[in-house]
């Protein structure tokens, strides 16, 4: 194993090279705005009044804390210090603010309050914490996704990467109501979210008042009881991210769960498709649930005992080669680093189409090569 991981190390500080070649190339040209997605070689920032609140736009900022933290050039801490202080007109804009409060400020001030200790980072990765339990739902016992009246009991699965920043802001302040919201939302998720072959449902409308199921939604993936990729992934690393802010058991094994069913169905070539339960062959796939997952695993990994450690840093290291050997774009002609990121099943947005590099699907393949070269702190 010693050997192994060596090995490992060694391919993945090459990879790490290669990652920082092309990051100091294509942030000469995004600086401090928000890319999510690269359309014919060029990434795109949002093109609304509203691009702000988009829930992507830690991902950017999350890169170049990771640069940062690597080689310690200041200019990217400066940059992702500047994406930071323009989600201030976010932070203070109540409406504008949804579950996916975990996704920007974990990225930006968590992070910049881990690598540099800055007071106002925390203050700002603590307030949006609070706003973040303030949607918990406390008879339904669940994390409401959105705002308008409609959306009143509605939780999805991607919430499960929403909560570590609860269980984060409790270790900070010794306030333990951040992680009992973080922890019955995700044990809602355990009972109402995952299937009995580990895999997970994307979103589920509860009565508000009492939290009774209503309605299993189909949500990105192909159909409500398919099961969207992304969604899995997810699951695997937000139940895993829980369990290691709080210990508890029933999160890992549910992280383990899905784990599961993600290596049952990704072992022929180790990159999923949109949805694990598509109809339509050859399915198109999505790069970015495959960088998520294979993080979650090399977490799962770091938790469990050394008789089982082998097969989630195994598959971890399975999903990596294939990305970087089938899916990574290394040349000038395209900004984004994986090719084939995937935003739904059912493409319904135009700014947002299927088989592009995204910006989450980046972003997590670096944080994975990163832990693989030996960073151990997340920003999560
Ligand atoms: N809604 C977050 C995602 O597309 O994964």
């Amino acid at each position: 194993m010693q050997t192994e991981s060596k090995k490992d190390s060694a391919w993945a500080t090459t990879v790490w090279a290669r990652c920082e070649q092309k990051l100091a190339r294509t942030s000469q040209r995004l600086q401090d705005s928000f890319p999510f997605v690269s359309l014919d070689g060029t990434y795109r920032q949002r093109e609304t009044e509203s691009y702000l609140c988009w829930w992507t736009n830690g991902f950017w900022p999350g890169m170049l804390w990771l640069l940062y933290r690597q080689n310690g050039v200041e200019d990217y801490a400066n940059l992702a210090r500047s994406c930071e202080s323009k989600l201030d007109a976010v932070l203070h804009s109540y409406s504008s603010l949804d579950h996916d409060i975990g996704f920007l400020w974990s990225l930006t001030s968590v992070a910049a309050y881990k690598l540099t200790g800055s007071p106002a980072s925390r203050s700002r990765a603590l307030l949006a914490a609070s706003v973040l339990a303030s949607r918990y739902n406390a008879d339904g016992r669940f994390i409401r996704a959105w705002n308008s009246q409609a959306h009143a009991g509605k939780a999805i699965v991607d919430c499960l990467m929403n909560l570590p920043i609860l269980y984060w802001a409790s270790e900070q302040t010794g306030d333990p109501r951040f992680a009992v919201v973080a922890r019955e939302h995700a044990a809602t998720a355990m009972r109402h979210f995952q299937r009995p072959d580990g895999s997970m449902n994307h979103a589920m409308v509860f009565d508000p008042s009492t939290g009774v199921v209503l309605e299993n939604l189909g949500g990105q993936g192909f159909a409500a009881g398919s099961s969207w990729s992304r969604g899995q992934a997810w699951a695997l690393y937000g139940f895993a991210l829980c369990s290691r802010y709080s210990g508890n058991p029933d999160e890992l094994a549910a992280a383990k769960r899905v784990a599961h069913y993600f290596i049952a169905n990704i072992w022929q070539d180790w990159v999923p498709a949109i949805d694990f339960r598509s109809p339509v062959l050859p399915a198109t796939k999505d790069s970015s649930a495959a960088a998520i997952a294979a993080v979650g695993l090399l977490e799962i990994a770091s938790q469990v005992g050394e008789h089982e450690q082998g097969m989630y840093h195994r598959a971890a290291l399975q999903i990596l080669h294939a990305l970087n050997d089938h899916y990574t774009a290394w040349d000038s002609s395209e900004e984004g680093l994986l090719l084939h990121g995937s935003h739904a099943y059912f493409q319904t947005n135009p700014v947002n189409p299927n088989d592009t590099p995204l910006i989450y699907g980046d972003y997590f393949f670096m944080e994975a090569i990163a832990r693989l070269c030996g960073q151990t702190e997340l920003f999560w």
